[in-house]
């Protein structure tokens, strides 16, 4: 695979699962010690999920990618079909994710901080699956889908416009403005957990060397 648009959609992907997964770690950790965690950083992770994979990453699938692959049979069209509701039920969900996270902050210290912990834990959990699975549907159908069928005049083009995105977490040059919450989220993360160094390294453009749990 050796294709610019292709590495960046894996890049991006890595990014997008090392913060989602974070997320859940760390919710993970104040539970266990029953402490509130960071809400200024858990903030700016939810803000760099609707920031960047939810206005860059996902806009370029649907826009520049998933058309040049329609045509190709009626399976391939239902995938290109679920994984385009898929971006738009996303961009809805963030929103949820972000009033449930206001409603644990605001009610917290309260009797009521239970069941708004519970209920940010579990909708943040069922995001996270839901985009793994559809990272992994990405991967496995459609990823493969374009090397068949597309030819050089469509790659050179998809290459061209997906250059000119950034995501700082997916190795491609740092935009200095988005520094400091790149700097915000790191120092919040437990360095014992070894979350903080995937994303160090992500942002390097390595490969993850850390081994996720499965998600409970
Ligand atoms: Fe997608
Ligand atoms: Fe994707």
């Amino acid at each position: 695979m050796t294709h610019a648009s292709l590495t960046i959609i894996l890049h991006e992907h890595r990014a997008l699962s090392a913060m989602l997964r974070s997320i859940l770690l760390l919710l993970g950790q104040h539970r266990r010690r029953g402490t509130l965690p960071d809400f200024g950083a858990l903030r700016a992770m939810l803000f760099y999920v609707d920031e960047f994979p939810e206005k860059l990453h996902h806009p370029k699938e649907s826009r520049l990618l998933f058309p040049k692959l329609r045509g190709h049979g009626a399976h391939s069209d239902a995938v290109l079909d679920r994984l385009d509701r898929d971006h738009a039920r996303g961009e809805h969900a963030i929103r949820g994710l972000e009033h449930a996270l206001l409603g644990f902050e605001m009610m917290g210290e309260t009797d009521q901080g239970e069941p708004r912990r519970a209920t940010f834990e579990t909708a943040m959990h069922l995001y996270v699956r839901f985009y793994i699975e559809h990272m992994h549907i990405e991967e496995t159908e459609v990823l493969p889908l374009a090397e068949a069928v597309l030819g050089a005049g469509d790659w050179t083009a998809l290459d061209q416009a997906f250059l000119t995105n950034c995501d700082p977490l997916a190795g491609h040059d740092a935009v200095a403005a988005y520094q400091p919450l790149f700097k915000k989220i790191l120092s919040a993360l437990p360095a014992s957990s070894g979350v903080g160094s995937v994303l160090e390294a992500l942002a390097g453009a390595g490969a993850p060397k850390y081994a996720w749990p499965p998600l409970g």
